[in-house]
């Protein structure tokens, strides 16, 4: 969107002086007023914690409405993508801007089937980690790693390298996972079968043996479908806005991509999937007292939160989260899993919902509360969990990084600071320094 001359400036007085900021208007009635020439200007910057206020770019790609629980991918509400579509279609879609026709979905999914294979030099970086490394720290590891292997392809303003590194990211990602995963166990790492779809392909390297045959249940496929379309993209969060941020440096797509695992990794982000598990096993050894949790979570003296709830965007609920809840019943029943700790989440969300504390801070279940029970039930391993949203958000990663560097106005991302620190101090030589003083 453009500079909307409808609207009115913003105007702001600053020390007694008129200063107007023009407003920029989204397709979705959103509107901002652009501050790039403040300082300029005024001599003043903003201050914004955590960019709760701040808008770090325009984009195309995805629309969430946090009040009323929408979301959209390239306008198509996520609703119908969950129920109708599949995770390369979808990656399509956010990567090249609208859904593929047929031939156009033939000739990517063709591009990404033929590279799922992984250097066999790069897999030997495998047995340099230790046995018990967290999947997502080699997950990063090897994407970065990446960028030393195919240094043919590392130029982000090449249109042709960039199409590559594309298939490439999408195409090696579940093999490297799913190695990562093998290589914890001790078993044989599981080659890609490049006659099976995307998802089946994924189940097949994680769960089979070379000494038997590995049949991949439908069931199972579909539920991981559902999972990675739910997870493809949710605009400017933390991991995708780390993922602009390197590439705004003009770094290469795998460095920025290896960037963004790292921020997905942490406990407030996609490690919340993990957290969550951990919690409802603890509550469950704990003799299943949810309320005893949800007193703990409100208690400003400890540092427990309840995992898989809030959201910095959603204030009423999340609609990932709504889709998800309703698949666990169907795919453990499905299934035939009996899992308590489903039982003890449902509980532990219909206690919380019913809290003052979490009605007013309008705390609700996100992605992450329902996903570690579905996954769970696939057999995936629990530090595993934050490697799937990987896997499913490497397309909005990409997307992002794309818009980004084909969007012609991209600056370097730098933010200022107020800094607190001392004014100009002397520099005093060691043997001229008082002793420490020490507390009594
Ligand atoms: N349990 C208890 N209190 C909470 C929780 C929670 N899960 N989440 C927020 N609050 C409180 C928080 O203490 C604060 O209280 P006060 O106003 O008294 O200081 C208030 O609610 C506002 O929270 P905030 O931390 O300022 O909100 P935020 O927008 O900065 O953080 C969040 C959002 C998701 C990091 C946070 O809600 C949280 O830590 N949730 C648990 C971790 C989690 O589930 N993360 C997954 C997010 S969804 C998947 C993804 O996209 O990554």
């Amino acid at each position: 969107m453009s500079d909307d001359t409808k609207l009115k400036p913003v105007k702001v007085e600053i020390e007694g002086k008129q200063f107007e900021f023009p407003v920029v208007r989204g397709s979705e009635n959103e509107k901002g007023f652009d501050i790039s020439k403040l300082r300029d200007q005024t001599g003043y910057i903003t201050i914004d914690n955590g960019y709760a206020n701040t808008s770090s770019c325009q984009s195309a790609i995805t629309f969430l409405d946090g009040e009323k629980g929408v979301l959209r991918y390239r306008g198509i509400p996520i609703e119908q993508l969950a129920s109708q579509s599949n995770f390369l279609e979808v990656s399509y879609l956010l990567i090249y801007g609208h859904l593929p026709t047929r031939v156009e979905l033939d000739a990517f999914t063709k591009g990404v089937t033929q590279h799922t294979l992984v250097r066999e030099d790069l897999v030997k970086l495998y047995d340099g980690f230790p046995r018990d490394a967290h999947p997502m720290a080699v997950l990063s590891s090897i994407v970065c790693a990446m960028s030393t292997f195919y240094q043919d392809s590392l130029d982000p303003t090449n249109k042709d390298q960039v199409e590559i590194s594309i298939h490439r990211l999408m195409a090696k990602i579940p093999t490297i996972a799913a190695y990562a995963y093998k290589t914890s166990i001790g078993q044989p790492r599981i080659y890609p079968r490049n006659d099976l779809d995307y998802c089946s392909n994924f189940l097949h390297m994680m769960f089979a043996v070379p000494t038997e045959p590995y049949h991949v249940p439908k069931e199972v496929v579909e539920a991981l479908n559902l999972l990675l379309i739910l997870h493809a993209d949710h605009e400017q969060n933390c991991s995708t806005s780390t993922v602009r941020l390197i590439g705004s440096s003009a770094a290469n797509l795998f460095a920025s991509i290896s960037g963004g695992i790292c921020a997905l990794w942490g406990p407030l982000h996609g490690g919340a999937n993990q957290a969550v598990m951990e919690m409802l096993a603890d509550i469950h050894r704990d003799g299943g007292d949810v309320n005893k949790y949800v007193r703990l979570a409100k208690d400003k003296t400890s540092s427990f939160k309840l995992m898989g709830f809030g959201h910095r965007v959603y204030k009423n609920f999340d609609p990932r989260a709504a889709i998800i809840k309703k698949a666990c019943d169907k795919v453990l029943a499905r299934m035939g899993v009996n899992n308590p700790l489903l039982e003890i989440a449902k509980r532990l969300e219909e206690a919380a919902l019913k809290d003052q504390y979490f009605i007013d801070k309008k705390l609700y279940p996100n992605v992450d509360f329902y996903s570690g029970i579905i996954y769970s039930a696939l057999n995936i391993p629990v530090n595993m969990f934050t490697v799937m949203f990987a896997l499913g958000r490497l397309p909005g990663w990409i997307a992002h990084w794309k818009e980004m560097n084909e969007g012609g106005a991209t600056k370097i991302g730098r933010p200022r600071q107020i800094y607190t620190g001392p004014q100009t101090t002397e520099y005093v030589p060691i043997n001229q320094r008082g002793k420490l003083k020490v507390a009594a």
